[in-house]
């Protein structure tokens, strides 16, 4: 299995912070939040990752992480040119691909727990995970039925009556890319990833996993604060 980080976007909600960086090298902690994503995929196994990054960005990437060697792993880099949805991600990476699936997680997402064994017993079709959150207007929604099958996703509902949004991380067969090609742009302009869910969910091949431990998608400053905490705490530091 290959890996994406996906660490474009504009980051615009964190501006001033991010007038001069990207968004995904601002400091958690003791570490640039891409880290920690980084070393998500880097537990489960997955060695050859392609980060996907703004143009203007693409230096200091390369600077930060370089060839991979250092972390035992090696990396690729390709431009998104506009922030045009996560699903292009796959389009942009079909070659890096190159048939074999992929697990992809998003530059700014950060999970307390180890998904190792989740990443590694993929077998096909799609895995994403989901976490209860108290504002899943902001995501990906998705219900479940009485048995805990998923039922429904739906991108930033309104009011929703579940409160399980679909995190960053996303573990997909290689038809993922055939998939993301056959996305139309929504009405914000984007390939939007719940499609992409939506596609395996009505072939019967979503599996809907939830996330026990924190996650966070540190896109906002209030949970950029709630990210530096919990990197705090997992660094076993008391910082309180
Ligand atoms: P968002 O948080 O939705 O977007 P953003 O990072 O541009 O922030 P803002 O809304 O404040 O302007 O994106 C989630 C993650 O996905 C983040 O790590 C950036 C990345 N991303 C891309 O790399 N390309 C894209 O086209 C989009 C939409 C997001």
């Amino acid at each position: 299995m290959k890996g994406i980080i996906l660490s474009g976007g504009a980051g615009s909600r964190l501006s001033p912070l991010t007038k001069v960086t990207s968004k995904q090298l601002l400091p958690i902690y003791n570490k640039p939040m891409i880290f920690y994503p980084l070393e998500t995929l880097l537990k489960a196994g997955i060695k050859e990752i392609l980060v996907i990054v703004a143009p203007d960005r693409a230096g200091d990437y390369l600077r930060l992480l370089g060839s991979g060697r250092e972390f035992g792993a090696k990396f690729t880099y390709e431009i998104q040119d506009k922030p045009e949805g996560l699903a292009q991600a796959f389009i942009i990476g079909e070659d890096f691909l190159d048939h074999e699936d992929v697990a992809m997680i998003l530059g700014d997402n950060i999970f307390e727990d180890d998904l190792s064994q989740e990443i590694q017993s993929f077998k096909s079709g799609g895995k994403v995970f989901a976490k209860e959150v108290p504002d899943p207007e902001r995501f990906g929604v998705v219900w479940f039925d009485h048995e805990g099958k998923a039922t429904r996703i739906e991108e930033k509902p309104k009011q929703p009556d579940s409160n399980y949004a679909v995190t960053g991380l996303y573990v997909y067969d290689n038809r993922v890319v055939d998939i993301a090609k056959h996305v139309k742009p929504s009405a914000r302009g984007e390939l939007e990833i719940t499609e992409v869910h939506n596609a395996y969910l009505k072939l019967g091949e979503l599996d809907v996993e939830t996330v026990k431990g924190e996650w966070i998608d540190a896109g906002t400053f209030s949970s950029l604060y709630r990210a530096y905490k919990l990197a705090a705490r997992l660094a076993g530091e008391n910082d309180d």
